[in-house]
């Protein structure tokens, strides 16, 4: 039988689409989490924190191919490197690691760039611990999943009055299309930094509030507020965006059509 095919974040947004993904594959699959959870058909769970390496030589041990989602806001660099450590021992084949474009053009260097944008830095490092591992590996840049803007959407729309970064714009990719992408690269070759993968559309940061708001039939003024720091100048320049690699398929529109559609119908089942 072929080894399995560790994924670690597998229970988070975009591992939830990559683990069923991979199965469909004929693959097993080893999900490492935080937490205990049951395993399924051909899914094996493992407990395990990159934070710390606790767990990590257990979760690693076997398995060839490593899919490496697990990620946070802070610390991302430490646990790349916990993983490759383990990896590194266990003979691991080849190591997939998801990043965020513009990480390599955001640039974070004063307090306020990391305040606000410590995020593009961590993904970065985590990035340049993985490509100088001595592990094969394979590297996606994807742009920001449609979940990722709702959340947000969200919590902004619980203000009265809502403040936005003013010339921000992003190009939202579905989960599941980014999903389908790594576990192609996951089942090929090792294959270094690979072309970024973006959303089909680059809108205004307004636009994609707009609609949210549209959608749950809300009113809320805009406040378009001016971020200071080279970090958000260079956002206001698109350095967050791939227009090039539009290849991401589900829109926001559709993504946001069935989520508000499920949405508005579990508020009607409470009511
Ligand atoms: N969201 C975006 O818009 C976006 C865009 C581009 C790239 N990415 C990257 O895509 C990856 C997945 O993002 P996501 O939105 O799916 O994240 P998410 O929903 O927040 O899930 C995070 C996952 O990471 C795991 N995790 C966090 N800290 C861990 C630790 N110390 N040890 C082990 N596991 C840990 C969590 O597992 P447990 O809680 O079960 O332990 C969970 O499965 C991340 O690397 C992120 O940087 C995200």
């Amino acid at each position: 039988m072929a080894p399995p095919v560790l994924v670690t974040g597998g229970t988070g947004t975009l591992g939830r689409q990559v683990v069923p993904r991979l199965r469909d594959t004929g693959r097993e699959v080893r999900v490492l989490s935080r937490h205990h959870s049951e395993a399924g058909d051909g899914i094996e769970s493992v407990t395990g924190d990159l934070a710390t390496g606790e767990g990590i030589d257990a979760a690693v041990d076997g398995a060839e191919t490593i899919v490496h989602l697990a990620g946070s806001a802070k610390g991302d660099e430490d646990k790349a490197r916990n993983l490759v450590r383990a990896a590194s021992r266990s003979g691991a084949q080849h190591l997939v690691y998801v990043s965020v474009v513009g990480a390599d053009r955001i640039p974070v260097v004063s307090g306020i760039d990391r305040a606000m944008f410590g995020y593009f830095a961590t993904k970065l490092a985590a990035e340049k611990v993985i490509a100088g591992s001595g592990l094969a590996w394979t590297t996606l840049r994807a742009t920001q999943f449609h979940n990722l803007i709702l959340m947000v959407a969200q919590q902004l729309a619980r203000l009265p009055m809502i403040p936005l970064p003013a010339g921000f714009r992003f190009q939202p990719v579905d989960a599941g299309d980014v999903a389908a992408r790594l576990v192609e690269l996951a089942l090929g070759t090792p294959a270094g930094l690979v072309p970024d993968l973006g959303g089909p559309r680059v809108y205004g940061a307004d636009e994609l509030l707009r609609s949210y708001l549209r959608a749950t039939d809300r009113h809320r003024p805009i406040l378009p507020v001016r971020l200071p720091g080279r970090a958000a100048r260079a956002v206001r320049a698109g350095a967050n965006l791939a227009p090039d690699r539009a290849v991401g398929r589900r829109t926001w529109e559709e993504f946001l059509a069935d989520r508000v559609g499920s949405l508005s119908d579990s508020r009607s089942s409470l009511a």
